[in-house]
């Protein structure tokens, strides 16, 4: 039986000479392999309580509709800087080709509320640091993190795991 792994490609020097990206889609567009992947993302945080997911731009937004749809609780999203339309708080970060900001509506997260950030990948953790920031800021409490792919020469998991972060990945 092929694993959620099996489903995703490979490409060469994308977007820079040098980055092999690891490209989702080819898992996304495979209707065995999308739900196996929502269903390993979710299977984790059963039994706990969860107000929102938080999806990253951008392929954190497929998984996070999908998931949040799944529990039936709300879905937010953190999009790069000038993309949300009403008042947003920012945090800078850095890529592993780069750097950006991160935006959050600041009205999005209630004080307390139990947070599932999700998103495709975790390299660095940088994008994923700057969104616990954003949640954290406005009071939210971070349950846990899930990606499908952790790139673990980057260093990501750890430094989430040094922000007391609960991280679940479904392949490296
Ligand atoms: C990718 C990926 C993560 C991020 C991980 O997104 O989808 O969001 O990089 O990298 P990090 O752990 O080093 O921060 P990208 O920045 O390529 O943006 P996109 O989803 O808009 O293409
Ligand atoms: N984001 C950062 N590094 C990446 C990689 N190698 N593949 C896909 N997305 C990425």
């Amino acid at each position: 039986m092929k694993t959620v792994k099996d489903y995703i490609r490979t490409i060469a020097d994308f977007p820079h000479e040098g980055i092999m990206f690891r490209d989702v889609t080819t898992l996304f567009a495979d209707p065995r392999g999308f739900r196996m992947a929502i269903d390993q993302l979710l299977h984790p945080w059963a039994g706990e309580q969860i107000d929102k997911v938080v999806g990253l731009e951008a392929r954190g937004f497929i998984l996070g509709g999908a998931i949040a749809h799944q529990l039936s609780k709300g879905f937010v999203p953190i999009r790069k800087k000038g993309k949300l339309p009403g008042q947003t708080i920012s945090q800078s970060y850095k890529l592993e080709y780069g750097e950006a900001i991160m935006e959050l509506h600041d009205d999005a997260i209630q004080p307390g509320e139990k947070v599932l950030v999700v998103d495709d990948l975790l390299a660095t953790g940088g994008t994923c640091e700057a969104a616990i920031k954003l949640v954290e800021r406005l009071g939210g409490e971070i349950v846990g993190c899930s990606f499908i792919v952790d790139l673990p020469e980057l260093g990501g998991r750890n430094l989430l795991r040094d922000l007391g972060m609960q991280v679940h990945v479904l392949c490296e």
